[in-house]
């Protein structure tokens, strides 16, 4: 299905950027895994390779302009293109607005939407030459909802949503489309260390009645990443167990 595919995936050492990786390697293509420290990525990417999988392991700061150009520019010297990019990468640092320290809102807006600009251009630069592209970024359900204690967060996962939109107007003709995931409440570690009464709240408003996992999301980037998605760009697809709807 992609065996022809070169796929950047930020933010895959671990969690839903790591399930979309795998499940894009599981699918023929080569990943490259990034991460901030290359040892993470370095041991998953052979340990891929010994199964016969193909990815390659990169240290990416995706909040670092620079680097983003230059982990792009290997790429390319590599493999020639960049077919898809899953924008993945996110930190959080939530607290309440008023307690907010200008370095919270600064490393979340510059990890998780700056970010996203940084690794997008390169992506795009190369998808335009090719006429192929699929640009697929992670917001959140938060992004709809709004939620206390996370205006960092939810400002950069609501930017994602606008930059999704008016890129997929810039590129729509040259055959990319850029689409935007919106998870609910998954199962990884960014969540793991909330109180058990917090996750089981969240979990009476969830529909299905459950957590989400990191395969759930996964197979929703998968999906908009394949060709089987040409005809879909500029939209948010919701992966969160009915919680929003
Ligand atoms: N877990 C959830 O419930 C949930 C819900 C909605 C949206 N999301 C989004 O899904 C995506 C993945 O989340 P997750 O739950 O797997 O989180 P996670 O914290 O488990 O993984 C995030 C990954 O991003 C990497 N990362 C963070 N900052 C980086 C940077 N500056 N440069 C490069 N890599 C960086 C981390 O090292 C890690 O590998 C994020 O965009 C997150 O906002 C998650």
């Amino acid at each position: 299905m992609f065996n022809d595919k070169v796929a950047w995936v930020t933010g895959s050492s671990r969690g839903i950027g790591l399930a979309c990786a795998r499940l894009l390697a599981e699918a023929g293509a080569t990943v490259v895994l990034c991460s901030r420290h290359l040892e993470a990525t370095r041991a998953i990417a052979a340990q891929w390779v010994s199964e016969g999988l193909k990815a390659v392991p990169k240290q990416l700061d995706v909040a670092d302009y620079d680097n983003a150009q230059s982990v792009a520019a290997e790429i390319l010297a590599e493999f020639s293109k960049i077919d898809i990019l899953v924008n993945n990468a996110a930190i959080t640092r939530d607290t309440l607005l008023l307690r907010m320290k200008k370095e919270d809102w600064d490393a979340v807006l510059d990890a998780n939407l700056s970010g996203v600009f940084h690794c997008s251009k390169p992506a795009l630069n190369s998808m335009v030459r090719k006429r192929y592209g699929r640009i697929v970024s992670l917001t959140s359900v938060v992004a709809q909802t709004g939620n206390p204690g996370q205006a960092n967060y939810i400002a950069a996962k609501a930017g994602i949503i606008g930059f999704t939109k008016a890129i997929a107007r810039e590129v729509a003709s040259r055959n990319i489309t850029v689409n935007a995931v919106a998870p609910g409440f998954i199962d990884t570690e960014m969540t793991r260390n909330l109180p058990e009464s917090t996750r089981s709240k969240l979990v009476e408003i969830i529909p299905l009645g459950r957590i989400g996992s990191d395969v759930d999301v996964a197979q929703g980037v998968k999906f908009l990443a394949s060709d089987e998605a040409a005809y879909i760009t500029g939209q948010v697809l919701n992966i969160n167990g009915g919680m929003y709807m």
